[in-house]
């Protein structure tokens, strides 16, 4: 590439990285991403720095047809946290999992059979994929956005997706149509997070 090319792919990278903005599963609709588009969106998180190799973490898709199932672990799991939840209130939360056309979970691997390396490391690759699938998304032209909530951390969910016990549910990842547009909100200014030794 010569220079003037560099400074094209600058620029788009820039573009890309400050227009992405969390676009809440409610106002993500059809179509999501094809199946071409899928293999790009979960095959840019391979891409992710991982310090060993390790592959610590892995996605879970969540297909239309097992969204019922989703459904139903929310609807325990707030009735597991809250024994008074009223019948909408359950209906609520599993109303949840019905949102987004396409909803992936992200899950990092913390235990010692990957070997020695720190889990912070692990998250922080992890943190990456979840970058990268973003920014796949959002260069699609899709809106995506990253949800947890207490539901997540349940082991309802926990059982529902099989997770093994150094498993660690961290979000999940819906993309889809932007069906309505927030203003981007401010971003944390530079010098309040840079510092020089
Ligand atoms: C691990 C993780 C979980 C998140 N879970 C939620 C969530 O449950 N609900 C929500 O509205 N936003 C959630 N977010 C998105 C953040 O609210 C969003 O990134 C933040 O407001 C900054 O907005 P921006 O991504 O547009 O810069 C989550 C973000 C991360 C990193």
């Amino acid at each position: 590439m010569d220079s003037t090319d560099d400074q094209e792919v600058l620029e788009t990278t820039l573009a890309l990285l400050h227009s992405r903005q969390h676009i809440s599963p409610k106002r993500l609709g059809d179509p999501g991403p094809n199946s071409e588009q899928i293999e790009k969106l979960l095959g840019a998180a391979s891409a992710a720095p991982d310090h060993g190799r390790l592959n610590p973490w892995r996605l879970i898709v969540i297909p239309p047809q097992r969204r019922d199932r989703l459904g139903d672990a929310f609807a325990d799991a707030l009735f597991e946290r809250d024994a008074a939840a009223t019948e909408a209130q359950k209906q609520e939360a599993r109303a949840k999992a019905f949102r987004g056309p396409f909803l992936v979970l992200v899950v990092a691997r913390l235990g010692p059979e990957l070997g020695t390396t720190h889990p912070q490391e692990r998250l922080i690759s992890a943190g990456c994929a979840v970058q990268n699938m973003l920014l796949v998304a959002h260069a699609m032209g899709f809106g995506a956005g990253l949800s947890s909530g207490r539901a997540l951390y349940s082991q309802r969910i926990r059982s529902l997706f099989g997770l093994l016990a150094h498993e660690q549910p961290l979000c999940f990842i819906t993309v889809g149509s932007v069906t309505r547009h927030k203003l981007i909100e401010l971003r944390p200014v530079m010098a309040n997070y840079t510092s020089t030794l």
